[in-house]
């Protein structure tokens, strides 16, 4: 309800913010408007702060409560203080992390204002106590699972999946207890029963969130944390109803539903489905844990240098450079660019072939070669370069293995099969550069490495491009 113009005016305020919010997202979906669109979001979220100090919700017996306002400032100023400094320390490898990090302190937020809510007021009805009660469950989930997460991505815990015996029994009873003791919550709506029983549910949604992503394989963690941050977006707009703020509303769902679509997404990508990440145990670690798929035995395989691949790549007419985390390991993205560089000077038309879960956060490989200032148009979707491969003289892979493996279409024991890959084994002529031939995040063998038109080059990215620079000037 308004009760006054001043509300009213914060309530149009939040529909600007929310105006801003959609159409950030819309710009984040190209790199080329990305930064406009997260300009713009920040602009929204700057007008949802501002529009907050003014609203009547700050006021107690009709003046304006001072404590309050200087809270949010001073969340604001410690806050803004340490994730700007986290922002510009963090390494792009580790992105997933501080994703991780953001996210927690969301749910944390979306439970605390939940309990405190319920904590201390009087006569709610009982709407307003299921959203307290689902804003508690949804945030505390979210708040431990992404404290895990972030734990198995920094290393800090193993990224293994960590298990116990009858864990599963362990969570489904958490669950239930937590079910039944929202239910009596909701059908209590008040009093002192209400707000022990309302502790116990927090405690014990902490306890849930944990031990549901302990089991989970560290190098799933990006599609959790996917997972996580859809929930947080949904613990959000729950507490925004609580505190009837329509601006937090509209936020939270705009989180929880491009989260939710994230995960989709990713999920479709690695040829996964959310139950299968949730409660299976792939993708154990760094090494992955999968076993199967391709060949284990030894079998022959070409190496070359550096440059002999150079004069390859000169008298070339066509070249893919098809990225992934190796890359992102060895920071060669400066290196790849001075090296296409010099290949378009010398009239070699050049293509970077993204996969989309190239990597391991989405977008990765984009904002790799954005850093490295690669020109945008140069910059291609698997779907819309697949069909070139097989007029390509010469494709270089740099540090990416699970995406561009012909099993995920040849073998329907692998378990890739079915994952989209990018057509590399089409091309008249392949460089595979890595250190070894080791298996990338699936645990498998590539047979693109055993093609008789593949040529291994070992050694870390950035050093083996550094030296093909060197080689190429020399052409
Ligand atoms: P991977 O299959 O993981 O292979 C990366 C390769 O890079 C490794 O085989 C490794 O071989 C090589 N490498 C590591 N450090 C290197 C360095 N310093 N220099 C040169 N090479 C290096 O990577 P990909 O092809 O990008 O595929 C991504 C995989 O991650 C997919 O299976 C995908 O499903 C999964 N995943 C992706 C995401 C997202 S959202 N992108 C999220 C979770 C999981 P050596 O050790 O021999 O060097």
């Amino acid at each position: 309800m308004i009760d006054n113009w001043r509300d009213a005016l914060v309530d149009v305020a939040y529909l600007v913010t929310a105006v801003c919010f959609i159409l950030g997202l819309r710009f984040l979906g190209n790199p080329t408007t990305a930064r406009k669109g997260n300009q713009l979001a920040a602009l929204g979220m700057a007008i949802a702060v501002v529009a907050t100090l003014f609203s009547s919700d700050l006021e107690e017996g009709g003046s304006i409560n001072w404590t309050n306002i200087g809270l949010i400032l001073a969340a604001i100023v410690v806050g803004g203080a340490i994730s700007s400094l986290m922002a510009k320390r963090v390494q792009m490898t580790a992105m997933p992390q501080m994703v991780a990090i953001f996210n927690g302190m969301g749910g944390a937020t979306a439970a605390l204002v939940s309990v405190a809510e319920f904590m201390h007021k009087e006569g709610i009805g009982r709407g307003e106590v299921t959203s307290i009660v689902l804003g508690a469950i949804i945030g505390s989930i979210s708040l431990t699972g992404s404290i895990i997460a972030f734990l198995k991505l920094q290393e800090m815990i193993s990224g293994r999946p960590i298990t116990f015996p009858s864990q599963k029994m362990f969570n489904a009873g958490l669950g239930g207890l937590i079910a039944v003791l929202g239910v009596l919550i909701i059908w209590l709506q008040d009093g002192s029963t209400a707000k022990l029983l309302m502790w116990i549910l927090f405690i014990a949604a902490l306890a849930l969130g944990a031990s549901i992503v302990l089991p989970i394989g560290g190098a799933d963690m990006p599609v959790v944390i996917a997972i996580l941050n859809s929930l947080t977006g949904i613990a959000a707009a729950l507490t925004g109803l609580v505190l009837s703020n329509m601006g937090m509303v509209i936020a939270g769902a705009l989180v929880g539903a491009s989260g939710g679509y994230l995960t989709l997404l990713m999920a479709k990508a690695m040829n996964r489905s959310v139950p299968s990440i949730i409660f299976g145990a792939f993708g154990g670690g760094p090494e992955g844990a999968a076993a199967g798929g391709g060949s284990t035995e030894e079998r022959p395989y070409r190496s070359t240098s550096p440059d002999d691949v150079a004069i390859s790549l000169a008298y070339a007419q066509n070249v893919i450079v098809v990225p992934g985390y190796g890359l992102a390991v060895a920071q060669a993205q400066h290196a790849v660019r001075e090296l296409a560089d010099l290949l378009e000077e010398k009239g070699v038309n050049v293509k970077y072939a993204i996969h989309p879960v190239a990597g391991r956060m989405p977008g990765h490989m984009n904002v790799l070669l954005a850093e490295a200032n690669v020109p945008y148009d140069q910059l291609f979707d698997m779907d819309d370069i697949n069909d070139e491969f097989s007029n390509t003289d010469v494709v270089l892979v740099i540090g990416a293995n699970d995406v561009t493996n012909p099993a995920a279409k040849t073998d329907p024991t692998s378990p890739i099969y079915g994952m989209p890959i990018l057509n590399v084994s089409d091309a008249k002529q392949i460089y595979v550069l890595k250190r070894s031939m080791k298996s990338g995040f699936a645990g498998i063998d590539n047979d693109l490495f055993y093609d008789p038109k593949t040529s291994m080059v070992f050694g870390d990215a950035k050093g083996v491009v550094t030296e093909m620079v060197g080689a190429v000037k020399q052409v």
